[in-house]
């Protein structure tokens, strides 16, 4: 297992030019410009992505053209939605409300994903994004009829407290849990879970008959 080794570095570089430049350095986003730029600035791609419509289903159907490859949409939480991701061609959707920052009180991914694996689940990969915290979160995810699930803040704060060393230990501590909880339920393996490991509360799975 990887080991914890918390990071402290004194950076006197940073602090000369912060002393030189008299402002925060501002992140590049190479990924956004074109290959030999000057790559824009992170603020001004987020004024640029602030300011610019939401992609339409017609805009996501071009870009699944133009890309060829897997093509994943991410934040369904509606089975109508999940729908019209299909139609576009994609090849999977994540459930997610991103987390909740866009939106605030949309409802937990966990609760949309029912609804749309039913409706779409046969058709497309499903994944779940939005509060993994633990490896039962990822049974539970899978339990509901997602194929995978992706993490966010989880690895962020394993970033935050050991860097790449603690970003491994979070994938080690899922891992773990992920062991742990099918060894309580009694499976081998993760395609051994079904809906009838969990107890679902009633009301809890949304299910827009949309
Ligand atoms: C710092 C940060 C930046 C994010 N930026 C984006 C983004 O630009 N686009 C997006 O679709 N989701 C973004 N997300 C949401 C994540 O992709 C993901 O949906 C979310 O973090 C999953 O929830 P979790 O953090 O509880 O695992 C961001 C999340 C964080 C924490």
């Amino acid at each position: 297992m990887a080991r914890y080794a918390p990071q402290v570095a004194l950076r006197p570089g940073y602090l000369a030019r912060w002393l030189r430049s008299r402002s925060l350095p501002d992140l590049g986003v190479p990924n956004l410009g074109p290959r030999e730029a000057t790559p824009p600035t992170f603020f001004g791609a987020y004024g640029q992505w602030i300011g610019t419509p939401p992609p339409t289903w017609s805009d996501l159907a071009w870009l699944r053209e133009q890309w060829g490859g897997p093509f994943m949409v991410k934040g369904i939480t509606r089975p109508d939605d999940a729908r019209r991701a299909v139609d576009v061609g994609a090849s999977a959707i994540s459930v997610s409300n991103h987390g909740g920052n866009n939106l605030d009180s949309t409802p937990a991914s966990i609760r949309c994903l029912p609804g749309v694996v039913d409706a779409v689940g046969d058709q497309i990969e499903v994944l779940l994004d939005g509060g993994i915290r633990r490896g039962s979160d990822v049974v539970k995810a899978l339990a509901l009829g997602a194929r995978a699930v992706m993490i966010g803040r989880a690895s962020l704060f394993g970033m935050a407290a050991g860097g790449e060393c603690g970003v491994t230990n979070v994938l080690e501590i899922l891992r773990q849990g992920v062991s742990e909880t099918l060894l309580g339920l009694g499976h081998a393996s993760i395609h051994e879970l079904s809906p009838e490991d969990i107890l679902v509360p009633a009301g809890f799975a949304i299910d827009q008959k949309v």
